[in-house]
């Protein structure tokens, strides 16, 4: 069932939406070289507590990190480690959910450690662009497959590839609600947005071949040709007039 959010539940889900792009600001600062996925989770989980939130991925089906830090050929749920330590050119995305008062905001950026290749920067922007490519699509009357579609052709176009096996989703007082929300599908299809929906909207980008693989960890998900990966995310609210994104902090590009 896809909801439609009240005016005091969209309020609540920016609050949660404003600490995360908080975290975001907070940690385009301070990664670095020498820094362990473990140290960006501890930061996650100090700004959101520091600013009434609940890191929601923590416990959720007993994921047991604050964040998902997944570095190069890692395209999601990578666990944080103190034995992971990124080296400069890695790219390494961090993807966060904040509850504030029982409403969630899920977003997630690809950093840079330090100064990185022209390769790994291109898988970067283009998964970055897709987003925004997408986000055009997003206003009362569209289809989500407008959305999937989208993402699919400006992604492959750049001569990447979508993964089939996690898509995007709505958000709310749950992490996951409908609709479900594919990097890939047909324009047209799937039900028609209105406002008051809450979507996240994630391109998971592979610089290889579409094919994934789980490490026995049971979450963290690497391209199976160990080549690059990237993802891009934000928390987006349907409006009457289009879209509004509640996860980016002001000023970000
Ligand atoms: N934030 C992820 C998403 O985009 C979910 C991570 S799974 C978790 O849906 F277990 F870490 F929460
Ligand atoms: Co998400």
């Amino acid at each position: 069932m896809v909801t439609i959010k009240s005016t005091r539940e969209i309020t609540l889900m920016k609050e949660a939406g404003r600490v995360v792009g908080l975290v975001f600001k907070t940690l385009e600062e301070k990664i670095r070289p020498g820094m362990t996925t473990l140290e960006i989770d501890e930061i996650v989980e100090k700004t959101m507590l520091d600013n009434d939130c609940i890191p929601a991925e923590k416990g959720y089906y007993d994921y047991p990190a604050s964040a998902c830090v997944s570095v190069n050929d890692t395209l999601i749920h990578g666990i944080p480690s103190s034995k992971i330590v990124l080296k400069e050119g890695d790219i390494v995305s961090v993807d966060i959910v904040a509850n504030y008062k029982g409403y969630m905001a899920d977003a997630c950026r690809t950093f840079s450690v330090g100064t990185i290749s022209s390769r790994a920067q291109r898988i970067v922007n283009v998964t970055k662009e897709a987003f925004f490519e997408a986000l055009k699509l997003v206003k009362p009357g569209n289809h989500i497959g407008d959305i999937s579609h989208c993402i699919q052709e400006y992604v492959e176009k750049h001569g990447y590839n979508v993964v089939r096996e996690y898509t995007g989703h709505g958000i709310g007082s749950q992490m996951h609600e409908d609709p479900v929300i594919a990097n890939y599908g047909k324009a047209g299809s799937g039900i028609r947005l209105e406002p008051g929906m809450a979507l996240c909207i994630e391109p998971m980008v592979l610089e290889g071949r579409k094919d994934v693989r789980v490490l026995p960890d049971g979450w963290t998900v690497k391209s199976r040709d160990g080549k690059l990966t990237a993802h891009y995310e934000n928390t987006v609210m349907v409006t009457e007039s289009g879209y509004e994104i509640i996860t980016m902090y002001e000023g970000e590009e």
